[in-house]
């Protein structure tokens, strides 16, 4: 499917009209084809943060961000989450439909039989020093996966590192995380499901018998598919644009995995939970956290809310806040996490009765209440994003090989408005 035409815009600029064609996606979203301005008028666009910016049609994931609405290759992200695993919306979101049993039964094989890392790799690990921080680890063991694997040129070999990425990345942030420990690596074990041997690798040792807890498995699943996609955000334009150059898919997604990490995105999520324990250590009261993230002249933002594009409750936060009281419920709703949790929630509840945040309509999004769970699953911190960059892969995967695909696909280039000194000289 591809857009539709949908008439044309007029520019009236310096005594000429212009006829600029309008489009028009399936769920009735509209955009001004601007792709010949240039060649036809000599003028760009100026758009700093992209927000009036289409980069491409896409048919992956649509979100309404007035009505609260995200749904990958149309399927509603409230029944995807209740009813589908991680790895049958990963099938959804790179093939396009969910998978048949059979078809189901065959990539999760595939997906198990590809966890174990070459023995060589343990020696990247060790490289790093014990204090990295996971993420640039991570970014950096996904790029050195083009190392040991070569680059895909047939649709079979794509196929086959599309699997290997999705199979190897749970394997490689475990075992950062076992670095910086200092603990043995814990190699994957193939009775258990995606989100069952992410966890045994991460919290098992050698030593002992670990049982995993369903409860915080399912609920691990459910996170990684709340944040299997969501369009052309910034680590996703970033994994299009890297891949726009036909850099690789492995080093395209290392690239989106290190624009994930900013505080401003994915890196949110480790700041939310800094920021309730703040709270939790001042006094429990956020009424003076709230003040520093409404003053101009404090750069504190209330981390976990606003949205580009949502304008209303982000769904995945609704999902997950249910999600989120289910696990602190089984963890110790009575501890440290509980704490946070009637935090988190209390803060939500003055926020959004607040004027400055209902003016411009700062809604909790995926990180507000995500941090919470994971920290009651014993994920530490720092590996927050990792977890975030893990459930973003399919998404990451649809999105570089639809653009790939694509009839209409260059190089991606911006242009600029130069605004630094004409011709001078020495
Ligand atoms: N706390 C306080 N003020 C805020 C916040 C916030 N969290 N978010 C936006 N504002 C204010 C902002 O100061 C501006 O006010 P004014 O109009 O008076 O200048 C107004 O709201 C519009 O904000 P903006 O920065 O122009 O909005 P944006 O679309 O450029 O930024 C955002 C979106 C998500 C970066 C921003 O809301 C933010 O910084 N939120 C906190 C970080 C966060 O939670 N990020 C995770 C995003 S969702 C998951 C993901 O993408 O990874």
């Amino acid at each position: 499917m591809s857009a539709k035409s949908a008439g044309e815009a007029t520019l009236q600029y310096d005594g000429k009209s212009i006829s600029l064609p309008v489009v028009e996606g399936t769920e009735g979203e509209r955009g001004i084809d601007v792709s010949r301005l240039r060649s036809d008028t000599g003028l760009i666009t100026l758009d700093p943060g992209y927000g009036n910016t289409g980069s491409c049609e896409s048919a992956v994931t649509f979100i309404d961000g007035e009505k609260g609405i995200l749904r990958y290759r149309g399927y509603p992200i409230e029944e995807l989450a209740e009813k589908s695993t991680f790895l049958e919306v990963a099938y959804l979101l790179i093939r396009g439909e969910l998978p048949s049993k059979a078809e189901f039964a065959e990539f999760d094989n595939e997906v198990t039989l590809h966890t174990m890392l070459h023995e060589d790799f343990k020696k990247f690990f060790s490289a790093m020093p014990k204090s990295a921080h996971p993420m640039p680890v991570t970014a950096a063991a996904v790029a050195a996966l083009a190392t040991f694997y070569p680059e895909p040129d047939t649709e079979e070999m794509l196929q086959r590192a599309v699997v290997r990425l999705i199979a190897k990345y749970s394997t490689l942030a475990a075992f950062a995380y076992k670095h910086s420990l200092g603990q043995p690596f814990m190699y994957p074990r193939n009775s258990l499901d995606y989100a069952s041997n992410f966890l045994h690798m991460m919290f098992a040792v050698p030593c002992e018998e670990y049982q995993v807890d369903p409860v915080i498995a399912r609920a691990l699943d459910l996170l990684l598919i709340l944040h299997a996609d969501h369009e052309q955000n910034c680590s996703t334009s970033t994994v299009r644009m890297v891949g726009s150059s036909r850099a690789p898919l492995f080093a395209s997604i290392s690239a989106g995995i290190s624009a994930l990490w900013g505080s401003l995105h994915g890196g949110a999520n480790q700041r939310v939970i800094e920021m309730l324990e703040q709270i939790q250590a001042e006094d429990g009261s956020a009424d003076r956290f709230l003040e520093r993230a409404k003053d101009k002249n404090d750069t504190t933002r209330l981390m976990g809310f606003g949205h580009r594009v949502y304008k209303s409750y982000d769904p995945r936060a609704a999902i997950l806040k249910k999600a989120c009281a289910d696990v602190v419920d089984r963890t110790g709703a009575n501890g440290d996490i509980g704490q946070l949790l009637e935090i988190a929630m209390r803060l939500e509840e003055v926020t959004l009765r607040d004027d400055y945040f209902v003016e411009r309509r700062l809604y909790p999004n995926v990180d507000f209440y995500s941090g919470v769970i994971y920290k009651a699953m014993g994920i530490p911190v720092n590996m927050f994003t990792v977890m975030f960059a893990m459930g973003r892969l399919p998404g990451w995967i649809a999105q570089w090989i639809e653009m790939r695909r694509d009839p209409a696909f260059r190089i991606g280039r911006p242009r600029q408005i130069y605004v630094g000194e004409t011709e001078r000289h020495l």
